[in-house]
């Protein structure tokens, strides 16, 4: 069967969350930074490092099978691709900002105003509708040094730590899109069955992030009240410990509210509570 190919960033934001992930897939591989395509020793797979921006056409082109792309670029690009899964990191948003100089209170107060931005596309839309006509001033990069050098009245640019706008003096005025990293593929590729496999070790390896394993030791008297505070994958496993009156409890907490699950497990009389994370999730 023919070998897939999966685009991922060359260098910045997404980069080296994408070669871990790929990595914790199990997939052996090196990660030369000169190199531009990179082959898979145990899977049927080529990765391809791109500029990011170029990756969703490629994706859409049959160029490259799969993809993992922020959604930003994505949207930006109207490319048809499919989305296989939402990957939850190189989280981040698109955002309107403003000089701090500048008071304004509504969106609709952007009217009559100019935006430099590198995603007019998403901006246009955006605009439109909220109904606000403002000029969009597209340029190629930079785009946080344009109200300083009098270039625009606002920028339209992703934030993620905000470091970015406060060092050139600007503010979030208004959330355009969220986005995150997305694995994205051709039409029709998610019923080829190396994807498939792929996807399921994917889904796998997110499943584990949000969860921690495990153990602590209850007395069997408090061992109900324990269990109702604990979801497991299924249910949790109980073991005997040599002191009779003891169990010890193995189980799965999600990492949402873990901290809160473990101090009502301390309430509740758990002991030698242990946490270990845990690699992979396979049902
Ligand atoms: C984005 C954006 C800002 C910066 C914001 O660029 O254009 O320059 O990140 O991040 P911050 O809020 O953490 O300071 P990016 O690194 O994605 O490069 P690119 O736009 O050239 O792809
Ligand atoms: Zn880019």
């Amino acid at each position: 069967m023919k070998t897939l190919k999966i685009a991922i960033q060359k260098s910045g934001r997404l980069n080296e969350k994408s070669v871990e992930l790929l990595k914790n897939c199990g997939l052996d591989f090196d990660n030369y930074k000169s190199s531009l395509i990179s082959g898979v020793s145990n899977f049927p797979l080529e990765i391809l490092f791109l500029r990011d921006d170029d990756i969703p056409e490629y994706v859409q082109d049959g160029i490259a099978d799969l993809g993992i792309v922020g959604e930003n670029v994505i949207q930006e690009t109207e490319v048809e691709v499919v989305y296989l899964q939402r990957l939850g990191f190189g989280k981040c948003s698109l955002k309107i900002a403003i000089p701090n100089s500048l008071d304004l209170n509504d969106v609709t107060e952007l009217s009559g105003k100019s935006i430099a931005t590198t995603y007019p596309v998403i901006l246009r839309k955006y605009l439109k509708a909220k109904e606000i006509n403002a000029e969009i001033r597209t340029i190629s990069g930079s785009v946080e040094i344009s109200p300083g050098l009098g270039l625009s009245d606002a920028i339209c640019d992703l934030v993620s730590t905000g470091g970015t706008l406060k060092s050139n003096g600007l503010k979030p005025f208004c959330n355009v899109m969220s986005s995150e990293a997305i694995l994205i593929g051709k039409a029709g590729i998610e019923n080829h069955e190396h994807v498939q496999e792929l996807l399921q070790r994917v889904q796998s390896v997110l499943r584990a992030k949000e969860t921690k394993y495990v153990v602590l030791n209850i007395h069997k008297d408090n061992l109900n009240k324990a269990i109702e505070l604990l979801p497991g994958v299924k249910s949790p496993s109980v073991v005997p410990l040599a002191d009779e009156g003891w169990v010890a409890v193995h189980t799965v907490i999600p990492e949402s509210d873990f901290w809160d699950r473990i101090n009502l497990l301390r309430q509740a009389g758990a002991q030698g509570i242990t946490v270990m994370p845990i690699e992979k999730i396979i049902f």
